[in-house]
């Protein structure tokens, strides 16, 4: 039995996963409780063991597929816990790799279509409608697979003919997916300060209604510290891309040395993409991927979200800054989070 939140949690183990993980269901009573602070949570969850794992219940029928996909060698993955600025990272990598003129029109199209987020299915409920904003929005599944159901999952037959080169975004951790990935691929790995992930991810939570988060940011950081959110724990999802930073394949950004010194970050990356970009065509993506204008260009994000949460906090575009948790936590929260930091990452990592 474990303590999720307040609530004592029990697990019912159904299967095992090619990558070896258990799979065990949290339902029942449990879910229940669970669904007293979250309220978009209409089917159950699983964990996954080791790891522990927190994941949809329809992550059960992707995960095989997912483990399996056919990465290519040209192929780039975004990779990060949610909320550590995977959006950006996404669209600097695309902007660089395929329009770092800004002359490409395909740049003016929605991000999730060039850029498929290849787990996402399993946040989005089995029951959503033909004319969900959120399917509405994906034009580019509708032109590569006019013939494919939605309901086996739009990203991930999104991602399978997504013609060359490809950039595809994850939040699932290395463990989950095939061990021969970064032989293969090159990863794009963007950690933050857990702080920040935490009101960032608090209030993405808040602001979609398939999460339907009711409660205050001590509750949250309760979840978060405890691993018990979707995408489990970050210190173990941070860690396992720790352990391979110095794999040639590993590019390992922080968030915070993105927003300290962008143009110093697209150099960086630019070496690592093998991209060959000049400094004027860094300047422009720099430009192109700046909080206000991927505010500007991308209310296709909120279509989604709930109109009271924008208007009071702000939409998925939300602040963008590396310190705005400092008008978020209490001392006395900062002090719980930093023991908690002290304690779980102890492998070396620095935040910034
Ligand atoms: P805040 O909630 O702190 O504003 P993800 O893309 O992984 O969901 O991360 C979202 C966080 O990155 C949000 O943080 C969001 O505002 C921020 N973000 C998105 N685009 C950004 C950009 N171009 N520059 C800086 N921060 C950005």
């Amino acid at each position: 039995m474990v303590l999720i939140g307040q609530v004592n949690v029990r697990f019912r183990f159904i299967k095992v996963l090619k990558s070896g993980h258990k799979v065990e269901v949290v339902d029942g009573e449990e879910m229940e409780a669970i669904r007293k602070d979250f309220h978009g949570y209409t089917t159950n969850l699983i964990r996954l063991t080791p790891g522990r794992w927190l994941v949809h219940d329809r992550y059960k029928n992707l995960a095989n597929e997912l483990y399996d996909f056919k990465w290519r060698s040209s192929d780039v993955v975004v990779m990060t816990y949610p909320k550590c600025g995977t959006t950006w990272t996404q669209e600097i990598v695309w902007t660089m790799r395929n329009n770092p003129d800004l002359d490409n029109p395909e740049g003016a199209t929605t991000l999730l279509d060039r850029v498929p987020f290849i787990d996402g299915d399993m946040n989005i409920p089995d029951d959503i409608p033909a004319d969900s904003p959120f399917l509405a929005m994906s034009q580019g599944f509708r032109k590569l697979c006019p013939d494919a159901d939605p309901k086996d999952g739009f990203s991930l037959q999104l991602s399978k003919v997504l013609p060359d080169p490809r950039t595809i975004k994850t939040h699932l951790p290395f463990s989950l997916l095939h061990p021969s990935l970064l032989d293969t691929v090159k990863v794009v790995y963007v950690v933050r300060k857990p702080k920040a992930v935490a009101v960032s991810y608090h209030h993405h939570s808040r602001l979609f209604s398939v999460v339907g988060f009711q409660g205050p940011l001590e509750k949250f950081v309760k979840y978060f510290t405890e691993g018990n959110l979707v995408y489990g724990p970050y210190w173990v999802h941070v860690k396992e891309a720790w352990e391979q930073r110095e794999h040639p394949n590993l590019h390992l950004v922080f968030y915070e040395d993105l927003k300290a010194d962008i143009m110093g970050e697209l150099r960086r990356l630019d070496t690592f993409l093998g991209t060959h970009l000049t400094d004027t065509q860094l300047a422009k993506v720099a430009e192109h991927t700046s909080f206000n204008q991927m505010k500007a260009r991308s209310k296709e994000y909120d279509s989604f979200a709930i109109p009271e949460v924008i208007q009071s906090e702000g939409g998925f575009f939300r602040r963008g800054q590396s310190s705005d948790w400092q008008n978020k936590f209490t001392p006395e929260l900062e002090a719980y989070m930093d023991a908690w930091v002290n304690e779980k990452f102890d492998f070396g990592i620095q935040f910034k």
